[in-house]
């Protein structure tokens, strides 16, 4: 892909300059402890819970951990208006801001959308080519009418053809499409050779409201029928071969199987390392949808089996059919190395390799080069649900469960085959996701809205007209887009009024480990003579590491170059999180390296509500801190005795301010505010120094986070 989104000259003069005085007075709203969190705290718990929809523009991808949109707005309205506007009542009127806006970390653009919408420009840059090509697509999405045409024109291309892999025979005859097959991975038991079937349980099909909808799907070990149960039931009979069994009692534990012949337990890995390559796997179950809609769960037949060996053979006959890249080792790598997948293509069975090819051919054959890299970036997200990582939630909800809801990738035992082309019917097609990731995309970019909470009802309504619109025209005039390690932005000195971003948390998620999944698939079906270069998107000077000196010094390298870039008055603000001690020294360090203060922190609603690595989480924490930084020092004539006091009233007064808005603290979002706090006041120290006694204080810190926990039972 060829850097056509440099969408201005950077050495042209006085590109960045602002085109006036960014705000009269020097302080900001956002410098205020008045500024309103609480508020956007409440908007931004009702984006989260139905993000795709009230923000689809940063979905047209995956990218992890990504950000809310409010938060962002508010921020930028924050950093634009003088301490004395009601940024709520800004949020909610047509405002606009006068100036740059710098993201160095910017993943699915959320900042970058955001700044557009209020008039602002934006100038964005990430070092994984995955989220480059994610955001350049979102922010310039071409018109309805002509991404209708292409789809239509694929659609009479290759629908026909696709749809046939998934097409089946009913028990009386008829014809009816397959939207999932269900497959178990099989191993050969150590002892006996035996091979054995992972299932951990014989149900395989329930509702996702299980409570509500009790009904179940069970498949029989002895003869492979299938038959309904009830959820939660321990007694089941196969109507076919009579067989009594415990439906929840499958061969497969946590790590053991236990043979079917032998009846002795091994360790499952050992029998997939023992194989020397990945499980295979046994097709044993469909669900399948007739013309009238209707939806029936049927074992697998004849018919069926061919199918999927004709599929094999058309794929074999391909030349250079999909990408046969190696997974390199790695901590999110390493689980599904372990099963002996060695190249990302194995992650997907024949069938699914077969249909994407044919999908990937076509839409590398595109002609417009911006039209190509959009269905490109289509196909590439519906990846994630079309591979033998994915598994079955069941109805009710969305059905698929991509290969990334855990952050990991794990390799699934009782996986889904998806129809990879889709009927209206389907979760994760590409027909389907058309329409809820590309239509959805240009409905938000053609007509921005903003979500509110209406006082009667607490109901919420979009409001529109607030924006401006994120189309093309306008975007090639404001947005800047740079793909890159931000250590080096290439923008010129003092050139921006804000920088405003979301660093990645230590080593929160390892995006590159995981983006190269896409990666692959980029760039095999957009050829390689372009950005899509390497075959793997790590590279050294990302900002992630277990090692936090290492990751300290890449940060402060980042923050570095934002002070150079930043105006003299600019703001450094940027959201954070982290629960393990460490990691708020490396931040303390990194601004303190790189010559930034402090001036607020602000607890605001983080991440999205449904977001599984927080769930787990023993102690979740549902709010990051606003950090807003300067470049000069703050006055103060701080005495370190005082830090631990100042810290507990200012993170009371928070905590205080949160609950009355009705929100729930948890133990770790309260070691949050107090510690964020305890950061703002050591930032004027020293580097060294402030991390020194930032460790120092960290038990009667954690003395004081005790005491506020009480506040929130009394
Ligand atoms: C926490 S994510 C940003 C999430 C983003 N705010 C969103 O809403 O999606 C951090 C991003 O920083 C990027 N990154 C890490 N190191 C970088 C570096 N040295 N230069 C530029 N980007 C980097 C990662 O690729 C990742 O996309
Ligand atoms: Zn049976
Ligand atoms: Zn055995």
């Amino acid at each position: 892909m060829q850097m056509q989104t440099e969408l201005f000259d950077l050495q042209e003069e006085g590109a960045f300059a602002p085109r006036q005085p960014a705000c009269d007075s020097e302080a900001r709203a956002i410098e205020d402890p008045r500024f309103p969190f609480e508020e956007i705290s409440k908007i931004a718990q009702q984006e989260s819970w139905r993000k795709e929809i009230n923000r689809p523009i940063y979905h047209l991808h995956k990218w992890w951990a990504q950000r809310l949109g409010s938060v962002f707005r508010a921020l930028a309205l924050g950093a634009f208006n003088s301490p004395e506007a009601d940024i709520i009542d800004q949020f909610y009127k047509p405002s606009r801001i006068n100036g740059t806006v710098f993201d160095p970390f910017m993943g699915s653009g959320t900042t970058l959308g955001e700044v557009l919408k209020l008039g602002g420009r934006a100038v964005g840059q990430d070092i994984n080519p995955v989220a480059f090509f994610l955001v350049s697509n979102a922010l310039s999405l071409p018109r309805r009418e002509a991404v209708l045409k292409t789809y239509r024109e694929i659609e009479a291309d290759i629908a026909t053809r696709l749809l046939e892999y998934y097409s089946t025979y009913l028990p009386d005859g008829r014809r009816a499409q397959v939207l999932y097959f269900f497959w178990v991975k099989v191993v050969d038991c150590l002892h006996c050779d035996h091979p054995v079937d992972l299932f951990s349980s014989y149900v395989f099909a329930q509702n996702a409201y299980p409570n509500r909808k009790p009904e179940v799907r069970i498949v029989c070990p002895r003869c492979g029928s299938i038959h309904s149960g009830k959820h939660g039931e321990h007694d089941t009979q196969c109507l076919e071969c009579q067989l009594q069994f415990d439906p929840l009692a499958g061969a497969a534990g946590k790590t053991k199987a236990t043979c079917a012949g032998c009846r002795k337990p091994f360790r499952i890995v050992d029998a997939v390392q023992k194989s020397a390559r990945p499980p295979r796997h046994r097709l044993y179950a469909k669900l399948v949808v007739d013309a009238e809609g209707e939806k029936t769960y049927l074992a697998c037949d004849e018919n069926d089996y061919a199918a999927f060996k004709k599929a094999e053979q058309e794929l074999s006959a391909r030349a250079n059919a999909y990408p046969t890249v190696a997974i390199k080792p790695g901590y999110n790598t390493d689980q599904a190395i372990n099963y002996c997948y060695q190249s990302w293509h194995e992650m997907f069975n024949s069938r699914q390799l077969l249909c994407l090819s044919i999908l990937g051919e076509r839409i590398g054959a595109i002609p417009d080069q911006r039209m190509r890299e959009l269905f490109c970036c289509l196909f590439s997200g519906m990846l994630e649900f079309n591979n033998m990582f994915a598994s079955y939630k069941g109805e009710g909800t969305g059905a698929v469960r991509h290969m990334f809801a855990h952050h990991v990738l794990k390799p699934e035992r009782t996986p889904i085959e998806a129809n990879v082309w889709g009927t209206p019917k389907s979760s994760g097609a590409f027909s389907t996701m058309f329409k809820t990731r590309v239509i959805r995309a240009i409905e938000y970019a053609e007509n921005p809205f903003e979500i509110k909470l209406e006082c009667e009802t607490g109901n919420a309504v979009k409001v529109f007209g607030l924006s401006e619109r994120l189309t093309v025209p306008r975007a090639l005039e404001t947005l800047k887009l740079h793909c890159g390690d931000s250590s080096d932005s290439g923008l010129a000195k003092e050139s921006v009024n804000a920088v405003i971003t979301d660093p990645p948390f230590f080593d929160n998620v390892h995006y590159s480990e995981l983006a190269d999944f896409f990666h692959v698939w980029q760039r095999h079906v957009l050829g390689e003579n372009g950005f899509h270069v390497n075959g793997s998107t790590r590279t050294v000077g990302e900002v992630q590491h277990s090692d936090a000196k290492v990751f300290e010094t890449r940060l402060a390298d980042v923050w570095k170059e934002c002070n150079r870039v930043l105006n003299t008055k600019g703001l450094l603000i940027f959201t954070f999180h982290h629960s393990r001690p460490e990691g708020w020294r490396s931040l303390l360090g990194s601004l303190g390296a790189a010559g930034f203060y402090v001036v607020r922190v602000h607890p605001v609603r983080s991440e999205m509500s449904i977001a599984m690595p927080k769930h787990q989480a023993k102690e979740p924490i549902s709010f990051d801190i606003v950090f807003v930084c300067r470049k000069q020092p703050v006055e103060s004539a701080l005495q370190i005795d005082s830090v631990v006091p100042t810290a507990k009233d200012a993170a009371g007064i928070q905590l205080r301010r949160l609950m009355s808005a009705g929100f729930d603290l948890s133990k770790n979002d309260i070691r949050l505010l107090v510690t964020s706090n305890a950061v703002q006041l050591l930032s004027v120290f020293e580097p060294e120094k402030s991390k020194a006694e930032l460790q120092r204080l960290e038990p009667e810190l954690e003395n004081v986070s005790k005491q506020l926990m009480m506040l929130t039972t009394q």
